[in-house]
């Protein structure tokens, strides 16, 4: 093995510093043909006891070790920030980026030369994408899988949208607390991501359809041994992309963004796929823009999971899962060319795919919904855009001009949605402000924000609601969401007050405050942002920095990549 490798500056030198390398990573035991010139490979591992959905990922790891010393490599883990999307505060989309700039510069600083990426839990693929793709050394992504089905009381229940469903039950009268909290184990029994097609989901599955994975991984079940035969795959073949310098910025072109854009419609996959896909281009030197979302709005969705459907994420599993996706976008002419971690076409993901179930996964002849893309909206209210994902929402609504009730931060929604002298109906449209990158800090997902108690009693169960904010990729509604520029920026959001009217039309892409521009005007000049308590840290770094959604809501000095060799020694 005489190749010049980028280890080779650690671990290849018959001197002081190579003496140091080695002789420290020689403590753990390691042979001294692990540091003959092989491929060393970075295993980046998000799992953590405070990251449920990634409590397999240690596993798998063990799992990829074994591909990558079979092949003849070195494998070698280390630990990055961990995400846990259901425990962290304020919200874990605020710490997204900063797993970035720890996951680009631990493979920076470190003698590697390839990277596998073992994330899952929502917000830890797209940090770990973001911060590799900044380094571009080969990089190949093995996410946690899903959760198997839940299931209580005879009937499957799906991660996130029965949590919704269950709590507005609750709150309308018509479950006990009891049995509220009774369903609780039954949702999470086993390790694993949420398995409805949330936003962890989504992502897995647009990985594999951008070539970033080997085929399979967006659905295989995280306990299923299958899995950990693909992290076992996964550790031989990243080896071989070391040897053909096969790098993110080869994979990750416009097209396999195109390819992912199309598949997240297809398979009903999260809102949040927007910021995150944006915040990857931005990585790579991509020039993707909200407007290419829309590439995506004519392909129906053919995968009957939940929130937009039915099923579950085991049940796409078994019924062939992506690679069938990806054939029938392929059979379409809706899958572009472009290369993929093996070195071969996405096509050939597609190859030999076989529907095992048709309920689940449908045809573009008989699909579960028509156009189910994610829509931009755009007008007064959105200068830069705000999206909506028509699948998930409520038809009559999609074309709607109601009045609005303004909440004008998360606390002021909190203290009053209930309240029962609240003077909403079913065709008010709720608007909550401070939600956006900046004002929360983080963007969290609360833009599906709750029904009033009142008119849930009544039976309502979805109405338009607008905010600078995220949700959850397991939640449903008429839920106009990512509003930029957001409030706390200065956006016109900022200005809508309760009483004013406002006109959505998802078939027209419009979003407009019935109002003349001189009143918005005069209302901006009266208009200050919130003070925000943040003085220190991150994220006062973070605030300062963020971009808005429309852009990704990347920190402004992250976008792009450094790929120059680090030369100086800390000897
Ligand atoms: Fe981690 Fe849903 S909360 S994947």
């Amino acid at each position: 093995m005489t190749k010049k490798r980028r280890s080779s500056s650690w671990y290849g030198k018959a001197d002081k510093d190579g003496f140091i390398h080695r002789s420290w990573m020689k403590n753990q035991g390691f042979p001294d043909h692990a540091f003959d010139g092989r491929p060393v490979i970075g295993i980046c591992n998000t799992w953590s006891e405070l990251t449920p959905c990634n409590a397999g990922l240690r596993g798998l790891a063990e799992a990829v070790k074994r591909g990558v010393w079979e092949a003849g490599g070195f494998p070698v883990e280390f630990p990055v920030m961990s995400l846990g999307e259901t425990q962290m505060k304020p919200t874990a989309m605020l710490f997204r980026n900063l797993l970035s700039m720890d996951v680009e510069e631990s493979i920076r600083a470190y003698g590697i030369d390839g990277v596998v990426l073992l994330g899952g839990c929502d917000k830890t693929t797209p940090g770990q994408l973001m911060g590799a793709a900044s380094v571009d050394l080969p990089t190949i992504v093995v996410s946690s899988g899903p959760m198997l089905n839940g299931k209580w009381r005879g009937k499957d229940i799906g991660s996130g949208t029965d949590v919704w469903k269950f709590s507005e039950a609750v709150r309308a009268g018509e479950m006990t607390l009891q049995d509220f909290m009774a369903a609780e184990s039954s949702m999470s029994r086993t390790v694993g991501v949420c398995m409805t097609m949330g936003t962890a989901s989504t992502m897995s599955s647009l990985v594999e359809a951008m070539g970033m994975s080997l085929p399979t991984n967006g659905a295989l079940p995280a306990v299923d041994a299958r899995r950990a035969a693909l992290a076992h795959l996964t550790g031989r073949r990243i080896v071989e992309m070391v040897d053909e310098d096969l790098k993110p910025s080869d994979i990750l072109t416009k097209k396999a963004f195109e390819n992912a854009i199309r598949a997240n419609a297809a398979v009903g996959g999260s809102t949040n796929a927007v910021v995150h896909l944006l915040a990857i281009a931005g990585r790579v030197g991509i020039d993707l823009a909200l407007a290419d979302f829309e590439k995506g709005s004519d392909i129906p969705l053919l995968v009957n999971c939940m929130p937009s459907g039915k099923f579950l994420m085991e049940d796409f599993a078994y019924a062939g899962g992506m690679p069938v996706v990806l054939k029938e976008l392929a059979g379409q002419g809706h899958l572009d060319k472009a290369k993929t971690v093996l070195g071969n076409d996405i096509s050939d993901y597609a190859e030999g795919a076989e529907c095992f179930n048709p309920e689940v996964i449908h045809s573009f002849n008989t699909p579960v919904k028509t156009r189910a893309g994610l829509r931009v909206l755009r007008g007064n209210l959105a200068p830069n855009g705000a999206i909506i994902k028509p699948s998930a929402a409520t038809a009559h609504l999609l074309e709607h001009e109601g009045i609005a009730h303004v909440f004008e931060n998360i606390e002021d929604m909190k203290a009053n949605i209930d309240r029962e002298d609240l003077a909403v109906t079913k065709d008010t449209i709720l608007v909550l402000k401070g939600c956006g990158p900046k004002g929360y800090p983080g963007m969290p997902e609360v833009g599906n924000m709750p029904i009033p108690a009142r008119l849930v009693k009544e039976g309502v169960r979805d109405m338009v609601r607008i905010s600078d904010a995220r949700m959850s990729g397991t939640a449903f509604g008429t839920v106009i969401l990512h509003v930029s520029p957001e409030a706390q920026a200065g956006g016109p959001l900022a200005f809508v007050r309760t009483g004013d009217r406002i006109k959505i039309s998802v078939s027209e892409g419009i979003l407009e405050l019935v109002l003349p521009a001189d009143e918005l005007e005069r209302r901006r000049a009266f208009w200050e942002p919130d003070p925000l308590p943040y003085e220190r840290g991150y994220a006062k770094l973070y605030i300062d920095n963020v971009q808005q959604a429309h852009q990704g809501a990347d920190l402004n000095f992250l976008v792009g990549k450094d790929t120059r060799a680090v030369t100086r020694e800390s000897h």
